[in-house]
């Protein structure tokens, strides 16, 4: 039996580019628009509370000119839950997040009550927004995330791509996560440092519907685009008239 399981790109590092210039190219809208002509099922971003990539606008602006679901991300910071509340997305997924973090480095710390985070969850929820929360691999944080009443989980796969040797330990975590999630009735997805080279096996996890890749889709379409890029400033400099 063959499932299907739903690819959404993460366009935050296509606003990472941009801003080191503060310009107003590579946009992430239209990336994602590509990425959906090519096969992407949806969309994600993370709009960080020190807005280091995604903008407020970015977020306004995928939200409302995409068709296909969004998924945004985020921690519990009261600004940008009333943010997404009031774009109102397809998906929240909630994180942790720390300035010091080049990405989001774990899971959801799950293990004591956190009133912020219930609150996130209630009030994404009461707008009608269908909530996943990112948490590690393990037995207990998917019992306390079916425990807070969300309709899904996303699975950190850092552990499993991150690590050199030991794979296979790593898969097995996941597959186990995702099967206890599945008894429980949570739905699940997946993402962190998957690249071409190691989401076969992650894939073919049954009961994993979704998963979310950004930094190496955007890596590549560097390395797989600079050619028609070159190609394309090439031929303006050639047909300059000089
Ligand atoms: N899932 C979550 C919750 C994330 O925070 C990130 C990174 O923003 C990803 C997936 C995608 O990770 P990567 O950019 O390594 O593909």
């Amino acid at each position: 039996m063959n499932e299907t399981v739903r690819l959404y790109v993460n366009v935050d590092h296509v606003a990472t580019v941009r801003q080191a210039r503060q310009t107003e190219e590579p946009d992430p809208l239209e990336a994602a628009r590509v990425a959906v002509q090519h096969g992407a099922d949806g969309i994600t971003f993370h709009l960080r509370e020190d807005r280091r990539h995604i903008q407020d606008d970015d977020a306004r602006r995928l939200v409302e000119a995409l068709e296909c679901p969004v998924n945004f991300e985020l921690a519990a910071h009261s600004g940008v839950v009333e943010l997404a509340c009031e774009l109102r997305p397809y998906q929240a997924t909630l994180v942790p997040e720390s300035r010091q973090e080049i990405t989001t480095e774990g899971g959801l710390d799950l293990s004591r009550a956190d009133a912020g985070l219930r609150d996130a969850i209630d009030r994404l929820q009461g707008a009608g927004i269908r909530v996943a929360l990112f948490i590690d691999p393990e037995q207990r944080a998917v019992e306390r995330a079916r425990e807070l009443a969300v309709p899904a989980i996303e699975l950190h796969t850092g552990r499993y791509a991150n690590h050199g040797t030991d794979h296979d330990a790593m898969l097995a975590e996941l597959a186990y996560a995702t099967q206890v999630a599945r008894g429980l009735g949570l739905a699940v997805h997946a993402g962190h440092g998957l690249t071409r080279n190691n989401v076969g096996p992650v894939a073919a996890i049954p009961g994993i519907e979704e998963l979310n890749i950004g930094h190496s889709i955007v890596a590549r379409s560097i390395t797989i685009g600079i050619g028609p890029a070159t190609r394309e400033i090439r031929a303006q400099i050639d047909g300059a008239g000089r």
